[in-house]
């Protein structure tokens, strides 16, 4: 398991700037819903926070726990101490899934999309941000996070639109600025 998290946990915050793509992430998630959104690798809750008027419920997972008390300072966040790679709910139990900056860091990311979609009601959708690696300045970050051993993996759209061969899943994909987006809908059958 990744610990360099929990070191970064107490000033995360005030070194990473608040959560610059709500418009985007709000058009890209159809929200607001009534419902329950689940923000995996969610960290100290900057994104949750950013999306909790817009849901009814919020559920903040993450394996480390030191990013994940700042969460639970945050008002209306739920927080979860799990691996995205085996996540402790309940089938179709969220209306949206999101994962912001996180996904290259999980372990196994076949596995975390597994567990997105099962997690996601029929109808719902996930949505994917990650750092767009093509970009100089992220390929600067991509050797950072190599040189200090956070076995980061970024993957291109293509290989992350891959991570869904359901086939009901509806998948599209957007580049903006420095950010990859990848929304992927779970059509009802
Ligand atoms: C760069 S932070 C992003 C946090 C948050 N999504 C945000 O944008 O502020 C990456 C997060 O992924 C979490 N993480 C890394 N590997 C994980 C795994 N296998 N399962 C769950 N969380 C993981 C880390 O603990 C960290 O909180």
């Amino acid at each position: 398991m990744n610990t360099h998290f929990d070191w970064l946990a107490p000033v995360y915050d005030r070194l990473i700037r608040r959560f610059s793509s709500l418009e985007t992430m709000l058009e890209l998630a159809d929200l607001p819903v009534a419902g329950r959104l689940l923000d995996v690798g969610g960290g100290t809750g900057r994104v949750a926070e950013a999306l909790r008027p817009y849901v009814e419920q919020v559920v903040v997972a993450d394996a480390s726990s030191g990013m994940l008390r700042q969460a639970v300072s945050k008002d209306g966040l739920q927080a979860v101490c799990a691996g995205a790679e085996a996540l402790p709910f309940p089938d179709e139990s969220f209306d949206r899934v999101v994962i912001v900056d996180a996904l290259h860091h999980v372990a196994d990311q076949a596995a975390t999309a597994g567990e997105m979609w099962r997690v996601l009601r029929s109808g719902g959708r996930i949505v994917i941000q990650e750092p767009d690696v093509r970009t100089a300045l992220v390929k600067m970050i991509a050797l950072f996070e190599k040189v200090t051993l956070m076995r980061s993996r970024f993957l291109s759209l293509e290989q992350m639109a891959a991570l869904f061969p359901q086939a009901n899943a509806e998948v599209t994909t957007r580049e903006e600025a420095f950010n990859a987006w990848v929304v992927v809908y779970k059509v009802p059958v």
